[in-house]
């Protein structure tokens, strides 16, 4: 893949493809990590008299046309104000994605000088199934530049318009960001030191079933909790009350589970719950001291004897892979498990790595101390399907000749 910083930019307009897809409560920012994580590309290419044009995506905006979902937003007008306060410079919002605003702003722009497009999933094109749909938005996407640099590593596992139709029509290379993320997930796949223990919570259990299946073959014990561990526990025949459950993947899981016992990996389930009533921060928390929980409670947080539990497995890791947090950590009551997780891996001497945008904002929710980890992947799912080994269609447009 060609870097980003070996390309001569001076006097260029640079394309930068950056994921600055953060979390949002109404307009505020609540974490700003994925646009800081982005600032040491444009940096460099300011820095080196370019002008640039950042193309990032906000949320999933919803609608049938453009008008419809610029009317229904999110706007990145809050990224573009972060940016310029982080940049130290103004940054101009277009008006549209690349329409006319845009095509302006691009056209009068002078080096050392950054605007960002509107959000792109405005345009229904970015996400259509429709190679020539995308085609078309790509076209008038690599018109606004004269280079394309991919450096939205979050969203590098989407065959969207502006992270795969885009590089091919521009000369292209990489950001620094996708090239420290690879560099990282690439020790984590090529032979780890063991043992390499993966961590896994969260909702998804359909997104993660398929790593948990790839990660049979190199891992030597999963750690399994948060709203996914429930489906696990159901197909082992537990009782989980009101929790969160996945009932058609039970096959699936079942399956995951024989395949881990074949492979002599060790799957780690919770042993205890903490419970409530109802999915709200003011519910009553309860300890429930076995795996089963009754009927009316939903278990929201691994209890304290998993907590134990999982931090003896993690003890002797030289691997790390934390995905997903084991419990609601955005309740303080339900917090408890997942900083013990978080303390347990970083108490590790070894390569640590906590994959996605949950998973990252909630380590740096609970103010844990800067290097507690080797590396904060900005990317989840991308991170995951790199580790599942599947090729990401970001990557391998990047790594197309240039
Ligand atoms: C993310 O938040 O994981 C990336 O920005 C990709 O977003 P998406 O899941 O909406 O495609
Ligand atoms: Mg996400």
């Amino acid at each position: 893949m060609k870097r980003a910083e070996d390309l001569d930019v001076t006097g260029q307009t640079v394309l930068v493809r950056a994921d600055l897809n953060v979390p949002l409560d109404g307009v505020a920012i609540t974490d700003d990590g994925r646009i800081r994580a982005s600032l040491p590309t444009i940096r460099d290419l300011l820095a080196r008299g370019a002008s640039v044009i950042a193309c990032a995506h906000l949320g999933r905006p919803a609608g049938d046309d453009y008008a419809a979902r610029a009317a229904g937003g999110p706007s990145l007008r809050p990224v573009a104000d972060r940016l310029a306060e982080l940049l130290g410079q103004p940054v101009t919002l277009a008006a549209d994605v690349a329409g006319e605003s845009a095509s302006v702003i691009a056209s009068t722009m002078a080096p050392g000088e950054v605007a960002l497009l509107e959000n792109v999933r405005f345009e229904p094109a970015e996400t259509s199934k429709d190679d020539g749909v995308r085609g078309e938005l790509a076209g008038r996407l690599a018109a606004l530049a004269d280079l394309y640099v991919g450096d939205g590593f979050g969203a590098m596992h989407r065959k969207h318009a502006s992270v795969y139709d885009t590089p091919p029509l521009l000369p292209h290379a990489a950001g620094q960001l996708v090239l420290a993320e690879v560099a990282v997930l690439r020790q984590l796949t090529n032979s780890p030191a063991r043992p390499y223990v993966v961590v896994l919570g969260g909702a998804k259990v359909a997104d993660k079933l398929a790593v948990i299946g790839n990660l049979v073959g190199k891992a030597d014990r999963l750690l399994i909790a948060g709203g996914m561990a429930y489906t696990f526990l159901a197909a082992q025949g537990h009782q989980i009350g009101d929790s969160m459950l996945q009932a058609e993947q039970i096959p699936q899981v079942t399956d995951a589970l024989a395949d881990a016992d074949k492979a002599g990996v060790e799957v780690v389930l919770p042993v205890d719950h903490v419970v409530a009533d109802r999915f709200d921060s003011g519910a009553q928390p309860e300890i429930v001291p076995g795996p089963d929980i009754p009927d009316g409670k939903m278990g929201l947080d691994i209890g304290p004897a998993t907590r134990a539990l999982f931090a003896r497995k993690l003890a002797d890791a030289k691997t790390v892979f934390w995905n997903g947090p084991p419990g609601v950590y955005e309740f303080p009551a339900f917090a408890a498990g997942t900083l013990a997780v978080a303390e347990a891996i970083s108490a590790v001497t070894g390569l640590t790595v906590v994959g996605g945008g949950d998973s990252a904002a909630a380590v740096r929710h609970l103010k844990l101390p800067a290097g507690a980890f080797t590396h904060i992947s900005t990317g989840g799912g991308a991170s995951l399907e790199y580790l599942e080994g599947r090729q990401l269609p970001g990557l391998a447009a990047l790594e197309a000749g240039s």
